[in-house]
């Protein structure tokens, strides 16, 4: 039996006077590549945050890696451990350069050859506000990468490239999914990516 590294059981979100989903059951398989599809405002992000242990349902119960929810401190271990996300809006460190954003999460040789392959290594010393949307994207994605997660949650990851970038980034995706069985959960509403997923969840 393959075991469930994400399960959401009969989970809702409201906040005061917007309901964003109810009872949304939700399970991802040990190395699965899901994708969560649906219109803007639906509720994708939240699912996400939910899905990390960032946000917590309104009802229901979120199990990560077999922890429950609840259990703040081991959810708080396991996120920092194994779980990696690829935020809508990067979050990079602004007094940072490049290298160091990504390298204060893992291993530098490793840092080098995820910024290289995505095209970054003449930006290595730059800040982040010296960079384009889609290069910023880039470094979080190499920050996500760079610290070798279980699981993989990407908002949008690709929301700010370009086709041809997106599919390069996919196919990185889903070649470290196949190689090294990541669990990834990406939120997207390119219908051009889909043929990527081996499900996909549609909130909505
Ligand atoms: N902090 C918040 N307070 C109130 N409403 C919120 C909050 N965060 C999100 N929402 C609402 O929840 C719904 C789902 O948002 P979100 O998960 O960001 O959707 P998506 O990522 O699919 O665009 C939206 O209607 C949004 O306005
Ligand atoms: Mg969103």
């Amino acid at each position: 039996m393959t075991e469930s590294v994400v399960e959401l059981k009969n989970v809702s979100k409201r906040y005061k006077d917007t309901v964003v989903f109810e009872n949304l059951n939700i399970s991802v398989k040990k190395g699965e590549f899901v994708g969560i599809m649906g219109p803007s405002g639906c509720g994708k992000s939240t699912t996400l945050h939910i899905i990390g242990g960032i946000d917590n349902p309104t009802e229901g119960e979120v199990y990560i890696m077999g922890v429950k929810h609840t259990d703040e401190k081991k959810i708080a271990k396991l996120r920092r451990k194994y779980i990696s996300f690829i935020f809508q809006f990067y979050y990079l460190l602004e007094d940072f350069n490049v290298l160091e954003n990504v390298a204060l999460f893992g291993d530098m040789k490793k840092s080098l050859e995820l910024l290289k392959f995505l095209r970054l290594e003449h930006r290595l010393h730059h800040k982040p506000y010296e960079l384009s949307g889609g290069e910023q994207q880039r470094v979080a994605i190499a920050r996500a990468l760079v610290r070798e997660p279980q699981i993989l949650i990407a908002d949008e990851p690709t929301g700010n490239l370009d086709y041809k970038e997106s599919k390069k980034i996919f196919s990185l995706l889903k070649s470290l999914n196949k190689e090294s069985n990541i669990t990834i959960i990406v939120a997207t509403h390119n219908e051009e990516l889909k043929p990527f997923f081996d499900r996909i969840i549609y909130l909505g």
